[in-house]
């Protein structure tokens, strides 16, 4: 780390209080800060990590009309589920809070009482769709209609999921309030806007000539804003819930909640150091970082810097925004309104104990420079094959081995040979990469390095074979495996920021008191002779039946999505009652139905349809009629006119009827009573 910096401020993007927080989040923002903030910790350096939850927005009091309680309900829920979730999975926070603590209030408004002063903003009217019978504003992301572009029906104000054109709600047509279905008028508003392009020289020089050290995908974003030049972003909504704008006049409006969540990185760290907070924010040897998710570049890099830039006061920008992509889950996009996730309090009580393997199985597939899908197999497959089975594996073997030909006492160290030679080296190269990986922000990496030192003592205890040498040369035996537990305990240093829950245990059978980044690469950490805690099991095997429950669980996930999302399809256009008439529509009886072979989809039928002469025909529904045979003896209706055609060879005479369900699945049309086959239907 740059050496004019003193102290490190770690701030984590505020989740939004509005439902639980997953495995995206932690991936993505709370992982890496919290590796960041324990490394620092073990270097000895001055160090706070912020959080807290994000608790205003308009998402928020949609919920809670929903459910007939208070935006305030919504997030205390959600506020205190959070907190503990992070708390559950080792997040070393200094301070978690949240932005309707008071301090936050005071803070937030006095921020924006203080740019006005200075006359920092600038005020403007426009036109704001309003809602007559709710008696509110509505943004445009709460109006749905007609998308003007691709004329999808349902899409949103500021945007079309279809087509992804971005939007304003008055384009849209036949527009509607999504809540309340009523329809929106226009009505006239003032808002404050903050000038950015006023400050776009400064955030350039900043940015494009100052920080080109950033990772590519925050330096190109914020490249591309500043080269479409910064408009001025309004700053506050009419709205009843948030922090009230605090200038006479400003009845019914509140801070815009992206002008405010940021500034409880500040009222956080005031909460936290009443006195010394100014130290963290306005001092330059005060290094600032703010972990966040490639959605809130912008609002981190361009919006925050200018606010801060704004109030003056020495308020220092952030030297670095290390942000990542998105995680997946099982191939599809994570989503709480779709309950894809996997929830942090739901994972806690399904996986008691396994804190550190998510831990390590998000940090070794992080997004950090493109999107990246997180699997149960995977998840089951690296802890098994690498949490299991080398660093568990590496760790067992030096304890249970010095248990059982020392008593569990550490043996002396002996004249270093070849092959610990090779090992010192190889233990100081993965040390360095470690380290410097750590400093870089390139998590993943660092992981595999540590990692490689467990690699480096499976393989050196692979070549010495302690457990023959036993039989013959009790001293050089000693030696090993002094050098074995050495490796342990720099194992339980490489691993603290990754697995702190791993870490402790590992330090405790090793009689390791605290422990810092500094022993790293020594193997003189513990002395010879220190008595050793019996070996416990660092992580065991998950088997196959948690996996397959997990995935039990998002398909049922998926089914229900579906089943909610049903919507009979749309009518068709109208037919002239001759068109109809000419379709000869009748009963037939089921003689014959097998599979098509090769043709998954497909069942043949002979159907007896009162000739005398059988008809096939051949139909889409075999994943709905899974035993064919069955089907025989059942009356059926089918389109008897239609030209014949062939399907895998077979020359089908017409189609059978059948509705599509919920979910996809074919339901055959029949008739209420039997009827003499050939029967017309009218
Ligand atoms: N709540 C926002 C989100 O989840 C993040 C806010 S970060 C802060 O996208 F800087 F505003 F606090
Ligand atoms: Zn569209």
């Amino acid at each position: 780390m740059d050496n004019k910096f003193k102290r490190t401020l770690i701030t984590t993007a505020l989740p939004y209080a509005n439902g639980p927080v997953h495995i995206g989040h932690l991936a993505g923002v709370y992982v890496p800060a919290d590796i960041y903030a324990r490394y620092l910790r073990l270097q000895g350096r001055e160090v706070l990590l912020i959080g807290g939850s994000d608790e205003h927005g308009v998402p928020i009091t949609i919920r809670a009309r929903k459910e007939g309680i208070t935006p305030q309900d919504v997030v205390d829920r959600y506020h205190s589920l959070i907190k503990e979730s992070f708390a559950g999975l080792g997040i070393s926070f200094d301070i978690y809070s949240r932005t309707t603590s008071d301090v936050h209030a005071e803070t937030a408004s006095e921020f924006f009482r203080h740019i006005y002063d200075k006359g920092g903003f600038v005020e403007k009217s426009s036109m704001q769709f309003y809602d007559e019978g709710a008696g509110r504003f509505v943004t445009d992301r709460n109006v749905v209609g007609e998308c003007p572009v691709c004329h999808a029906p349902g899409a949103y104000g500021d945007q079309c999921e279809k087509c992804g054109s971005s939007l304003s709600a008055t384009e849209l047509i036949n527009p509607r309030c999504a809540e309340t279905g009523n329809i929106p008028v226009l009505r006239e508003t003032f808002h404050w806007y903050l000038p950015l392009d006023r400050w776009q020289p400064e955030l350039q020089r900043w940015i494009l000539d100052g920080h080109k050290e950033w990772r590519t995908n925050v330096y190109g974003q914020c490249k591309s804003w500043l080269d479409l030049g910064l408009q001025p972003r309004a700053v506050t909504r009419d709205l009843d819930w948030g922090i009230p704008v605090p200038v006479e006049g400003a009845d019914g409006k509140v801070l815009y909640v992206w002008f405010d969540a940021p500034i409880g990185y500040i009222s956080n760290t005031k909460e936290l150091l009443p006195d010394s907070w100014e130290r963290w924010w306005k001092d330059p040897e005060t290094r600032i970082v703010n972990f966040i998710g490639k959605d809130n570049i912008v609002f981190h890099c361009i919006i925050f810097p200018a606010m801060l830039l704004a109030y003056g006061d020495g308020y220092q920008l952030p030297d670095n925004v290390p942000s990542n992509e998105f995680l997946n889950l099982e191939g599809d996009k994570i989503s709480t309104s779709r309950n894809w996730a996997v929830w942090l309090h739901e994972y806690l009580r399904d996986f008691p104990g396994k804190q550190d393997v998510l831990r390590y199985v998000l940090t070794a597939n992080a997004p950090e420079t493109k999107d990246n899908d997180f699997t149960w197999a995977d998840f089951q497959a690296r802890n098994n094959n690498e949490l299991v089975a080398v660093l568990g594996n590496f760790v067992n073997r030096a304890l249970v081995l010095t248990h059982k030909y020392f008593d569990g006492r550490v043996p002396a160290d002996g004249e270093p040979q070849d092959v610990d030679r090779q090992l010192a080296a190889d233990l100081s190269a993965a040390v360095a990469s470690l380290t410097e990986s750590l400093e870089g922000f390139h998590f993943r990496e660092a992981l595999r390095q540590a990692m490689e030192i467990a690699r480096l003592g499976n393989r050196y205890l692979q070549e010495t074979e302690p457990w023959k040498l036993a039989k013959t040369d009790l001293a050089r035996t000693g030696g090993i495996l002094n050098t074995a537990l050495q490796l342990c305990a720099n194992l339980a240093v490489a691993f603290e920021p990754f697995m702190p829950f791993m870490s402790a245990k590992l330090a405790g059978m090793l009689g390791l008191g605290t422990i810092s980044w500094d022993m790293l690469g020594r193997t003189d950490i513990i002395a010879a002779g220190t008595q050793l805690a019996a070996p416990e099991l660092l992580f065991d095997k998950i088997e196959d039946e948690a996996v397959a429950a997990q995935l039990q669980r998002l398909a049922d996930t998926k089914q229900a999505n579906l089943e909610a999302a049903w919507r009979p399809a749309e009518q068709q256009p109208d037919v002239d009652f001759d068109t109809f008439c000419r379709s000869d529509l009748r009963v037939g009886t089921v003689l014959e139905c097998a599979r098509v072979p090769k043709a998954d989809k497909l069942l043949r039928f002979l159907i007896d349809d009162g000739t005398g002469k059988p008809r096939t025909i051949v139909s889409g529904i075999a994943k709905s009629y899974p035993e064919p045979e069955a089907l025989v003896g059942r009356q059926v209706l089918f389109i008897a006119n239609l030209p014949a055609r062939k399907l895998r060879g077979i020359e089908s005479q017409g189609m059978l009827l059948s509705a599509e369900d919920k979910d996809g699945r074919l339901v055959l049309a029949t008739v209420s009573d039997a009827v003499a086959p050939g029967a017309q239907v009218k």
